[in-house]
């Protein structure tokens, strides 16, 4: 104990220490395991990095084939757990559908839980891998009314999660490797992001020894708000919304300028970088390929590309170092491959679990780890008499 420091938003604290992650905000570099993002994004692969987040290293081929397959093994769902989805109402929101599925994990698989347990710690990284994709496509499924497919293992990760989502049960569902390949890289560019405010969640939680599932559940319920993992959705709603009403960009500039109704420009501004996100970089950069190849809706990519430079080059944002962050671009090109906007959080989910994974793990096994329990400095009433009357 002694002092307590005044930080809200933890602006200035660090919780931990961690090996997974660097970020440079100021520089804008964002590096895995000491690997630069764009190195990544251009040569691995999502499995390869779930591997190297979650294990510290790149896996030699024999080994990458093992994951691949032990994940492969796993993708089943429990019967009973579907029957889960269809507790929850037609319209249900995927995002609150997928945290409770991969919470009643910790009920289907009692045997994996003791988080001081190499082993049962190594089989619940591949249950949640495995599943969570397959969980995130029923939660598709239900919200359209379609009938949910059994994973099929010939398919890798990302394409069984594209067949999941798409395909239908008379047909023959053909990966579009455009598709799969834009896919993969946006989970690359998602896996982890270091202390944000989901994982410092899923390591909240889970200083008290709770179990795997029910911290990533948490941090699942975290991502789910507008200022972070929803911005994507919010993104796209916002660029609809100025289509629909015909809004000039340089209008809706001046509105969120004088922040009426509290409105921000979505997509914009990041708690660590204070310049260009590098994986928005990335994700603009392969937006228009990708919408040109998918057919995208052009008029939306022009708002945001219009929205963009007003921003870079007005006194407000320049001040404020308001840069587009990664959910800038990604819901175009969610878009575009067919997902429905309820969706788009989902896919950071998806993403991001290695991430979630890897920092629980590191939390785990590290010595210093205490329960995490902030202070307060309380404002309230001084001690004043119950009035006995
Ligand atoms: N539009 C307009 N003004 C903004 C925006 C924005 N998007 N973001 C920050 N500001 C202003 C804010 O009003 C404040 O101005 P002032 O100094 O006049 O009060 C100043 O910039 C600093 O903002 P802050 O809210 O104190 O910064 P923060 O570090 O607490 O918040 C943030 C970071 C990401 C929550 C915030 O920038 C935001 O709300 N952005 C929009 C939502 C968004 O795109 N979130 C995704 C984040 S990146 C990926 C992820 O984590 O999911």
């Amino acid at each position: 104990t002694g002092a307590v420091t005044f930080d809200p938003g933890f602006m200035n604290t660090a919780a931990t220490t961690s090996a997974i992650t660097y970020i440079d905000g100021d520089a804008g570099i964002l590096r895995y395991r000491g690997y630069p993002i764009e190195q990544l994004a251009q040569h691995s692969s999502f499995l390869e990095v779930s591997y190297l987040l979650i294990y510290g290293n790149l896996p030699s081929p024999t080994e990458l084939e093992a994951f691949d397959q032990r994940i492969r093994h796993h993708t089943l769902l429990h019967e009973e757990l579907k029957g889960f989805f269809s507790g929850f109402p037609r319209d249900a929101h995927p995002m609150p559908v997928l945290s409770s599925a991969v919470s009643a994990l910790s009920t289907f698989y009692q045997d994996s839980l003791d988080p001081f347990n190499a082993e049962q710690v190594e089989v619940s990284t591949y249950r949640l891998l495995a599943k969570m994709p397959v969980i995130a496509a029923y939660a598709l499924k239900k919200s359209i009314g379609q009938p949910m497919l059994y994973p099929d293992n010939s398919h890798n990760l990302v394409e069984n999660f594209l067949r999941l989502s798409f395909g239908l049960p008379a047909e023959q569902y053909e990966v579009d490797p455009v598709i799969a390949k834009a896919l993969d890289l946006l989970l690359i560019l998602h896996a982890d992001h270091e202390q944000n405010c989901s994982t410092s969640t899923v390591r909240l939680v889970g200083s008290s020894n709770a179990n795997l599932f029910a911290s990533v559940s948490a941090g699942i319920n975290a991502l789910f708000g507008p200022a972070h993992g929803g911005a994507n959705e919010a993104v796209l709603k916002m660029l609809r919304q100025i289509q629909a009403d015909g809004t000039k960009p340089e209008d809706y500039m001046e509105k969120v300028k004088n922040k009426e109704d509290g409105v921000r420009l979505m997509g914009f501004g990041h708690r660590v970088y204070k310049n260009y996100d590098p994986r928005a970089k990335i994700v603009k950069a392969t937006a228009h390929e990708i919408l040109t190849k998918l057919g995208g809706n052009d008029e939306l990519l022009e708002i945001a590309m219009r929205l963009e430079e007003k921003a870079l080059n007005d006194d407000y944002f320049i001040q404020r170092k308001l840069y587009p962050n990664v959910d800038f671009y990604t819901g175009l090109i969610y878009k575009a491959m067919g997902f429905p906007e309820k969706m788009f959080t989902v896919l950071f989910a998806i993403g991001r679990l290695p991430g979630w994974i890897a920092q629980w793990r590191e939390m785990i096994s590290d010595p210093n780890t205490k329960i995490g329990r902030p202070r307060q400095l309380y404002i309230g009433e001084p001690e004043r008499d119950y009035p006995v009357r």
